[in-house]
């Protein structure tokens, strides 16, 4: 990647913020397009304070005119597109959940159309695929979104197959599993890992919903922006999707009881019941990732969590906490 002009949307984010560390580490040039929904300026502490060649601009990266400027004006090359609400969104706002996923892959895709940069790397979800029916569940596995988000993740990932099969154009999409590590946002609309530790910090006790049998496969956040940094260099990759997944199905129960040990935290856990829209199932094979790029995910579940609790601990302590 180096010396390329890359965007990355979403770059202030979780997943983002990390693959913009790693390009700028490879020597690209990086702006990131971010409208800070659940972004945060100091999710790209560490990548200003490294002095790299970094421009963030505040935008909606489904604005066709913004984002076409944007790419001239930076002479992009690559598009990473991580941009999106988080799942938990599609329970306040189901149709902006569904509609900020396609919006933004079909505005990348008409710019990709029309010559504006080389190539396009999506972040799909294996939200898309919905409960296992066969595990793991494999590239081909059926669609069956059981959120509104998940349903615009679909959706996006149908459009890009479309352009692609339409008008031949370079795009990768990438599938991660369940992603964790330090950033993830823990406020609202938090995933299971951050919103367990924020509970801990405050002292009060974690919260299983359900049986807690309902599994999940977990990729270190690190890992999967390295999946994504040797997607864009491997031209075998091309025209496919490719989930990245540890082809570990950890149960939430499991994963509570990993997390309460690291924390270091023995009491009780209150119980929930059941979320509707929950997967049941959901682990990948990473197979075909491996077969194309030569990579899979490196780090297994407790070391991401021993990492993943150390830089909590450091951010709750900055807050006082
Ligand atoms: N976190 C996971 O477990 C996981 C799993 C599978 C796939 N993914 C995918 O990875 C990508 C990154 O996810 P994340 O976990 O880092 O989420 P995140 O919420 O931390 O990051 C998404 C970023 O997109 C920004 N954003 C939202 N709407 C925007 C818009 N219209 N224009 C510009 N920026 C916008 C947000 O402010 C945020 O910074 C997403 O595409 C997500 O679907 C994540």
């Amino acid at each position: 990647m180096k010396n390329r002009s890359v965007l990355v949307t979403g770059g202030a984010g979780f997943i983002g913020s990390h693959l913009v560390d790693r390009l700028l580490a490879e020597g690209a040039r990086v702006v990131v397009v971010d409208n800070f929904f659940l972004g945060k300026r100091e999710n790209l502490a560490d990548a200003e304070a490294a002095g790299g060649a970094l421009t963030v601009i505040y935008e909606d990266a489904a604005d066709m005119v913004a984002v076409r400027e944007i790419l001239e004006r930076h002479e992009i090359q690559d598009v990473f597109d991580l941009a999106t609400k988080a799942l938990e969104y599609s329970f306040e706002n189901p149709r902006g959940a569904f509609q900020v996923n396609t919006d933004i892959a079909l505005t990348l895709a008409e710019l990709l159309r029309k010559g504006h940069y080389e190539r396009l790397i999506h972040t799909s979800s294996s939200e898309a695929f919905g409960t296992a029916v066969t595990r793991p569940m494999d590239e081909e596995h059926p669609r069956n979104p059981t959120t509104p988000y998940a349903a615009g993740k679909c959706g996006a990932d149908l459009a890009l197959l479309s352009y692609m099969r339409t008008f031949d154009l370079d795009i990768r999409i990438l599938r991660p599993f369940n992603n964790y590590g330090p950033r993830q946002n823990w406020g609202a609309f938090a995933g299971v890992i951050p919103r367990t530790l924020d509970r801990l910090a405050a002292g009060l006790p974690p919260v299983l919903h359900g049986d807690g049998k309902q599994g999940r496969d977990f990729v270190y956040v690190e890992d999967v922006a390295e999946a994504l940094l040797r997607t864009a260099s491997c031209e075998a990759a091309r025209g496919l999707d490719l989930n990245v997944a540890s082809g570990i199905e950890t149960p939430i129960e499991e994963l509570l009881t990993t997390l309460c040990e690291v924390w270091g935290y023995r009491g009780e856990w209150d119980r929930e019941p059941r979320r509707a829209a929950d997967v049941d199932h959901h682990v990948g094979d990473g197979t075909r990732l491996e077969g194309v790029v030569g990579y899979r995910p490196q780090t297994t579940l407790r070391e991401g969590l021993e990492k993943t609790v150390a830089w909590y601990r450091t951010r709750f302590a900055r807050e006082g906490r």
